[in-house]
């Protein structure tokens, strides 16, 4: 046991303040009350279709005691900062930070423990929650990371799982993407073992970047957490099932999961862009709520939002462009494209013999689980510009020798067009030029840009 205070750069309270004071013109704080019923939603969407990407701080909520910080995660630009990489950087220092797992240390005493509410006195109404889109069953929590630890070697895994209320003292959730905390769910489930869990709702943006890399079982993501801090995670146990979770977390609900009990959940507004109903429907049975006498709710935006899906992507792209570079260094960038969800894949690349794009975009389609279609392009695309990826595809790609498919392979189970089986196709463009392609590019001169830039400054202005 560790006497000593938890680090205050994991506090999510002092990164906010640190991050209004730095950077006020990319957060929105609205003073007005919001609606709880897709009010911050409307505000994220209504953005987006300004091109704004503002984090979003409302500090009154109808109906609810806390305010509401979301958005954090739509900009990659504002990730980068987070992350401390220079512009274009956010693979490589994602993967070198990440790679620096640090253990968790245990302390004592932290905010969390601020205010424990347990047994009979568990009520969910007391937790925050938003709804989000008119098509939703009911108020969800979207930022629930759910940590558990294995029975044999307390090695932890965290991931994000939707929840509603489903009763006083238990939570309906889905466990859809059976991962590793599906995997681990199953081994208590063999050994007829409820499996204790701890959901952290809320915490430093680095720690939520943690929570959603894809790493093996035996990696704990609370070390990539620390890997991310540069120092290790600050934990406490939890009272009743002892699990280390964020000394700094703003709400955790402990309880557990028993692999057989069932509960409606969904349909819910999923990153597809679809209002999912597909769900593993467990039940989150609620011992203790632990919360800081101040907390914020850190909402997290459903639906294809950047938000969503740049927490979602950006450990996976980061690992993805290691990978593939280590293998193939002529990859340049990869980019997965909100449009796409998360099924599309951008790559660029230095070509140099026939056939080498192909051979990325097979490696590519086998590794992430997620991707359906990639589409290879020459360096000089900017693969972040869907615009661009277009134009190569309509001018250099031809159907009958540019493209392969593969079938019948596992799919994301969120995808509403799979088999009923769960099954996908995924397919290979190949828009890179080739060894044979003719084509010069247009060219508009630097003295003719120059002279309009000053022509346009003086019309425009006047
Ligand atoms: C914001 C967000 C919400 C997510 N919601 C769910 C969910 O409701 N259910 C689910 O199974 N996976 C969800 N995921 C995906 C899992 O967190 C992801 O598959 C997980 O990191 C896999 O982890 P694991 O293999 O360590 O369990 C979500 C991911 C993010 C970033």
């Amino acid at each position: 046991m560790n006497h000593a205070e938890p680090s205050p750069r994991q506090d999510l309270h002092r990164f906010l303040d640190d991050y209004l004071e730095a950077h006020p013109e990319d957060v929105l704080v609205v003073e007005d009350v919001v609606p709880a019923q897709e009010g911050v939603t409307g505000l994220i969407y209504e953005l987006t279709a300004r091109r704004r990407s503002d984090m979003v701080l409302c500090r009154k909520i109808a109906g609810l005691d806390v305010p509401v910080l979301s958005n954090v995660f739509a900009s990659r630009a504002r990730i980068e900062r987070i992350l401390d990489a220079e512009p274009g950087r956010l693979h490589e220092v994602y993967q070198q930070r990440a790679a620096r797992r640090l253990e968790p240390r245990e302390v004592d005493d932290g905010p969390v423990l601020d205010l424990v509410v347990s047994g009979d006195d568990v009520d969910l109404a007391t937790v925050p929650m938003l709804t989000h889109f008119s098509s939703d069953r009911a108020p969800y929590v979207t930022s629930g990371i759910i940590v558990a630890e294995d029975p044999d070697t307390g090695v932890g895994n965290m991931s994000y799982h939707r929840s509603m209320v489903h009763s006083r003292n238990e939570l309906a959730t889905s466990l859809h993407s059976r991962g590793d905390l599906w995997r681990m769910l199953n081994t208590y489930g063999e050994r007829r073992r409820p499996m204790p869990v701890a959901m952290v709702i809320g915490g430093h943006p680095l720690f939520m970047l943690a929570a959603s890399s894809r790493v093996p079982y035996d990696v704990d993501e609370r070390s990539i957490a620390g890997g991310l801090f540069g120092e290790p995670l600050d934990v406490v146990r939890t009272p009743r099932h002892g699990i280390r979770v964020p000394a700094w977390a703003e709400i955790v609900i402990e309880g557990t999961i028993d692999a057989t009990a069932r509960a409606d959940e969904g349909p819910f507004g999923e990153f597809s862009g679809y209002s999912s109903h597909r769900s593993t429907n467990n039940v989150l049975h609620v011992d203790t709520i632990l919360r800081r006498h101040d907390p914020v709710l850190l909402d997290v935006e459903g639906g294809n939002t950047d938000e969503h899906l740049n927490l979602a992507r950006i450990p996976r792209e980061s690992e993805m462009a290691e990978k593939i570079r280590d293998r193939f260094p002529d990859v340049r960038a990869l980019h997965y494209p909100t449009s796409g969800t998360h099924f599309h894949c951008y790559v660029a690349l230095r070509q140099q013999r026939p056939g080498q794009a192909r051979q990325v975009m097979l490696g590519l389609l086998g590794w992430d689980p997620y991707v359906k279609t990639v589409v290879a392009v020459d360096e000089d695309v900017d693969i972040t510009n869907d615009s661009e990826v277009l134009w190569a595809l309509a001018t250099h790609f031809q159907p009958h020798r540019d493209l392969f498919t593969v079938d019948g392979l596992p799919g994301s189970p969120l995808d509403p067009s799979s088999g009923s089986d769960g099954t996908t196709s995924r397919m290979a463009l190949d828009a890179t030029r080739g060894p044979d392609f003719h084509g010069d590019r247009i060219v508009v001169s630097e003295a003719a840009r120059a002279a309009a830039r000053t022509l346009l400054d003086q019309t425009l202005d006047s």
